[in-house]
């Protein structure tokens, strides 16, 4: 990055993907999975921080573990299966089994092993990720043993989460939909910075608006309050309550009305008293990324899961909460009409990552400009950047956190 410039190789570069890889998705704290995904004791998933195999585990004492899905012997998976419940996993390839938090338990014909000094069953037991912690269910994890908390990395973030959460009755959201994964022939960043770039929705997804008739697409144009927010550390948002606000129109985010989702609306009152739930219910759910790889939008969950320098995969689950049925079937409903197969809104976005990366790839890349918005951006009154909803606030503030993480020798 120069100023509000960027490169077209930093989309392209090999070399420069493994160090992102050691210097963002192994050194600091990446989004995992959800509390939620694994309830009761001995659950697990399957998960992947970028390009590694990850299973999430709830031991037998309720912890929450992550542990590298790589057999310590000859390096096979230990685990093949997405999700379910137990206390050991056996390596398909030797039959090496190991428990939920990781230690070997025992070898195949363990005659061959007796006697054997390096054959420590102490030492041999699965990777366990040094660091795992959680807020608002959401759980991290990082691959280095020290560096700055969870709290400190997600920052002033952190508060999104909780907007999030108190949209529910229960102040808990639960990721148990299930997950429609898609491959994007990109890099990873281009993915990141389309999240809250406010600036392309009027012309990429006018096709959308149009025939799910939201009055979402509004809060993008020109002529928009929404607001662009860069929080430090590489976390972006668009801050659509302004619009909200003005409307002042509970559920607007959601695009419908009160009356179509009585069950939740009732669930909402209980919870909070009806002025707080109306306020709530204006406000709606935010349009965050959380840096480098969690995006909440409104309704969803997306995980960026980067492959390769130019391949890329986006989990995407709709949200779901606790005592509300209609909104949870509404939820469904739309995330499979926004980005299930035949979604409108993530193949709109897909192919502009495609071809963005094509252009990258081109015989000459070229410097990229970031400077919309430079002139008017201003602090709020948390001191966060802010501009325009249509301003690449965001992503001028991915890049600076971007530069300084991988300049960063530790
Ligand atoms: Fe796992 Fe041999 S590779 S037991
Ligand atoms: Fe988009």
């Amino acid at each position: 990055m120069q100023g509000n410039r960027v490169h077209g190789s930093v989309y392209t570069d090999e070399a420069l993907f493994q160090l992102e890889l050691e210097r963002i998705w192994y050194r600091g704290w990446v989004y995992v999975g959800h509390e939620s995904e694994v309830p009761n004791k001995n659950d697990f998933v399957m998960k992947s921080i970028g390009p590694q195999p990850v299973i999430m585990t709830r031991d037998n004492g309720g912890e929450i573990r992550l542990l590298q899905n790589r057999c310590p012997h000859r390096g096979n998976q230990v685990c093949l299966k997405e999700k379910g419940n137990t206390r050991a996993f056996t390596c398909p390839y030797h039959s090496w089994t190991f428990s939920n938090t990781g230690d070997l338990i025992g070898f195949a014909f363990p005659d061959g092993y007796r006697d054997n000094p390096d054959a420590d069953k102490k030492r041999l037991g699965l990777g366990v990720l040094p660091r795992v912690e959680s807020y608002q269910g959401f759980v991290f994890g990082s691959f280095a043993a020290e560096g700055i908390s969870l709290a400190e990395h997600l920052g002033g973030a952190a508060e999104t989460l909780d907007r999030l959460v108190q949209t529910s009755p229960d102040g808990k959201i639960e990721l148990t939909a299930g997950y429609l994964k898609h491959r994007a022939r990109t890099n990873w960043k281009f993915i990141l910075e389309n999240e809250c770039d406010g600036y392309h929705p009027a012309f990429v997804h006018s096709s959308i608006f149009s025939v799910a008739d939201s009055a979402i697409g509004t809060y993008y144009g020109d002529q928009s309050t929404a607001l662009t927010r860069d929080y430090g550390g590489g976390h972006t948002e668009v801050d659509l309550r302004p619009e909200f606000r003005k409307a002042d129109i509970p559920l607007r985010w959601f695009g419908t009305t009160a009356e179509r989702l009585p069950a939740y609306v009732e669930a909402m009152n209980t919870a909070y008293g009806k002025e707080k739930a109306r306020q709530i219910m204006i406000d709606g759910t935010p349009h965050v990324m959380i840096f480098p790889n969690l995006f909440i939008a409104e309704i969803q969950v997306f995980v960026i899961q980067p492959i390769s320098v130019n391949e890329t995969i986006q989990h995407a689950t709709a949200i779901q909460f606790k005592g509300a049925p209609d909104l949870n079937r509404r939820m469904r409903q739309q995330t499979m009409g926004s980005v299930g197969p035949a979604g409108l809104l993530l193949a709109d976005d897909t192919e502009m990552y495609e071809r963005n990366q094509r252009g990258a790839e081109s015989l000459t890349p070229a410097w990229l400009f970031l400077g919309r918005g430079e002139q008017r951006e201003r602090r709020d009154e948390n001191g966060y950047m802010v501009g325009h909803s249509t301003d690449e606030v965001p992503s001028r503030g991915i890049w600076r956190h971007y530069t300084q993480v991988m300049e960063a020798q530790s």
